[in-house]
């Protein structure tokens, strides 16, 4: 989805920059419009960096590209956080004298304005009128949350956090799907590390943002979700009420946390990159250079959590699904090695998915096969880690749906 991010001057500016980062981590384009004020709060190379996207304030910037004609016109949704009392004032008047004004006279998609200011400036009649008649007209304006504000005086006129702000205006533009509703769901993310010594350890290339963009989802569908998080980055891990972290490193961690919280679980997915062997051995000092040359690492194998689990059933009816990272080979193409997985570890369900030196790790778009247990195709997916994500729940919501049709 293309999204417009407008940034008025207030001290909450700094939030709007978290707010930025769950929006592209939901696979979103965000251009970021911030008024001159909001660029002395926080500068144009931090929203440049976040949305690797131009900014400008003016409409003098980019004449030629009529910039905020063509930000209007192709936004899917305008968020604007924090909105100052002067915004509000200016967006209620039809005021269009810089880029982020001109632009809200041009959309005609949905806008959430997040206002943020001194509680005396909310409250005061002429802000009130103001969000009136923007709310009179279909902008969804928030209700600034009640707290300390900038210096010590407390009262309405709190930004809200950025992910209520992020998930009310997502809500305008997706229909709401609650499929998962009153469903309690496990997703690993990450990839696990093996330590050699105290320093060192045996790691993979997984981010964690697939699992991530998975818990993501499944809490937006209405599931109550344990995010097993194997060394994901701090800055990715979702700050969401229906959602629980357990942080773990190793396999044997994440093993006992995904059974642990699985025990109670409708589906647990594997989403978490799982080193297949650990060191025998860990010393606790760091092994030193020697004149000898490398000193061997024995490994040892690691359990699989997904084949145990897809084999005990943590509890009756479980869903259980796998992620294939595959790679073609001489002995057969990725969708065939998947197949093979997909009856050997005996989930419910298995996303395949090719990976390389470019595709499938990091912030890259990513494609999946869904199989069943007996490797037949079942659903697609592609796109960015977040339409992936759904598209791995409908297939697990249908699942559920047909176990309990048949359970009546
Ligand atoms: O066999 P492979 O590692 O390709 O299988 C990948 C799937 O199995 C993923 O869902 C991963 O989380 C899971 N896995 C596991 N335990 C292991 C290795 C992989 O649960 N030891």
């Amino acid at each position: 989805m293309r999204i417009v991010l407008g940034v008025t001057g207030g001290i909450a500016a700094y939030k709007a920059a978290l707010v930025l980062r769950l929006l592209r981590e939901a696979g979103h384009r965000v251009r970021v419009v911030p008024t001159e004020a909001a660029l002395r709060m926080v500068g144009r190379p931090t929203w440049e960096a976040l949305s690797g996207e131009p900014v400008r304030t003016d409409v003098f910037d980019d004449a030629e590209h009529v910039d905020h004609v063509a930000l209007g016109r192709g936004a899917d949704l305008v968020i604007v956080a924090p909105a100052t009392a002067n915004l509000l004032a200016k967006a209620a008047a039809g005021l269009a004298d810089d880029l982020l004004s001109t632009t809200l006279l041009t959309v005609t998609c949905p806008v959430l304005l997040a206002p943020a200011m001194h509680t005396e400036m909310w409250l005061h009649a002429a802000t009130q009128a103001n969000v009136a008649t923007l709310r009179g007209r279909g902008v969804h304006v928030l209700d600034p949350d009640s707290g300390r504000l900038t210096g010590a005086d407390t009262g309405p006129g709190r930004l809200p956090e950025p992910a209520a702000i992020v998930a009310a205006a997502l809500a305008l533009v997706s229909p709401a799907i609650d499929d998962l509703a009153g469903r309690s769901v496990v997703v690993s993310a990450g990839g696990t590390r093996e330590p050699i010594d105290p320093v060192r350890f045996l790691g993979n290339r997984s981010s964690g943002r697939q699992g991530v963009a998975l818990a993501v989802a499944a809490a937006r569908r209405g599931a109550t979700v344990t995010l097993v998080a194997a060394n994901v980055d701090d800055a990715l891990v979702p700050d969401h009420p229906a959602i629980a972290v357990r942080r773990v490193e190793t396999t044997l961690e994440l093993r006992d946390a995904v059974r642990d919280a699985g025990s109670g679980a409708d589906v647990v997915v594997m989403a978490a990159a799982v080193a297949d062997f650990r060191p025998a051995t860990t010393t606790t000092h760091k092994i030193k250079k020697t004149s000898a040359g490398p000193a061997p690492i024995e490994l040892e194998t690691n359990p699989d959590i997904l084949a145990e689990l897809a084999a005990e059933r943590l509890r009756e009816g479980q869903v259980v699904v796998g992620f294939a990272a595959e790679t073609g080979d001489a002995t057969g193409d990725v969708l065939a090695h998947g197949r093979e997985k997909a009856r050997r570890k005996g989930a419910d369900l298995l996303a395949v998915n090719e990976v390389g030196a470019d595709r499938g790790f990091g912030d890259v778009p990513n494609e999946v096969t869904i199989l069943d247990g007996e490797g037949s195709v079942v659903g697609r997916g592609s796109g960015t880690k977040a339409q992936v994500a759904d598209a791995v729940w409908d297939a697990v919501a249908a699942r559920l749906r047909a176990a309990t049709t048949i359970e009546r």
